[in-house]
């Protein structure tokens, strides 16, 4: 009689389940949502950046104009709950681009694109594709900014205080933050470390504005090639002004 018991070379036999519902995401977990939190919140980031450029391109005017100009933030009722606010925009886009880099490792180990060039190690692929050194190092750039700002923060928001004692640079007892500005960038490291992550944080714009406004939808054949030489003419621009304050500190100031 022929044995009906299974044998330890048989398959394993298969057990009809009740398949499990698939957890239903929220928007905020789905792709579309942890896109459009990117782009949202990487472009209030950027509205920021460019009052805080403005602000700072008022080293070149002088002391008592920027120390003035620092010392109508620090006094301002509403710098708290725009700090805060910045706090939770910047949180937000550092927290979904790390969730959103690894669930698409997880989905897609290797990249599905073919990558005709390489530069550091990175590849990305030729034209047509807009695939480009800037947008497949996302993460990378991403990353070195988010150590860059936290360097930032503590070198000048909790850095030293310098209060104004000639009052032609302002209002005596103001925080001297021309002193502050002139005094780290007159260091070698402090400047090589400031050119870095300022060309680092170009890249990073190059390809985030336009992938930005790509995500909220704006996406044409008639505008799509405009609004990304638009910003990355923008990233450049953003990038070389930021770079020429430590720059003229450096080279020229001291
Ligand atoms: C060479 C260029 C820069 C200079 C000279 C500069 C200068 C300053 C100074 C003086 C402060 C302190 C303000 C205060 O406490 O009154 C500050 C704060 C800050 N900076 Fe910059 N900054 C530069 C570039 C950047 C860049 C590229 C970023 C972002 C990627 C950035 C992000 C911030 C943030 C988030 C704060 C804290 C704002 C606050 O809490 O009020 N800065 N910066």
């Amino acid at each position: 009689m022929v044995g009906t018991s299974p044998r330890s070379t048989d398959p394993p036999l298969e057990i009809a389940t009740t398949p499990k519902p698939a957890r239903r995401k929220s928007y905020f977990t789905s792709t579309v949502g942890v896109k459009t939190l990117m782009a949202v919140t990487g472009l209030l980031f950027f509205i920021f950046l460019i009052f805080h450029l403005i602000g700072n391109l008022l080293l070149f005017v002088g002391p008592s104009e920027l120390n003035g100009y620092s010392h109508w933030l620090i006094v301002n009722p509403f710098l708290v709950p725009a700090e805060i606010g910045l706090l939770a925009i910047f949180a937000i886009h550092v927290i979904e681009a790390i969730s959103n880099y690894v669930q698409n490792r997880a989905a897609r180990p290797v990249p599905y694109y073919q990558s005709t060039r390489r530069l550091f190690g990175r590849g990305w692929a030729g034209k047509p594709s807009r695939k480009s050194f800037a947008s497949t190092s996302m993460i990378l750039s991403g990353l070195i900014t988010l150590v860059f700002v936290v360097v930032h923060i503590i070198q000048f928001k909790y850095g030293p205080n310098y209060p104004v004692t000639d009052p032609a640079d302002g209002t005596p007892g103001v925080r001297d933050i021309y002193r502050l500005i002139t005094h780290q960038f007159s260091s070698t490291w402090i400047m090589i470390f400031y050119v870095f992550c300022l060309t680092v944080i170009g890249i990073h714009l190059w390809h985030g504005l336009t992938s930005a406004l790509n995500s909220l939808g704006v996406d044409s054949p008639r505008y799509t090639p405009v609004l990304l030489k638009a910003g990355r003419i923008i990233s450049v621009i953003m990038a070389a002004a930021f770079l020429s304050l430590p720059l003229w500190v450096y080279f020229v100031w001291s």
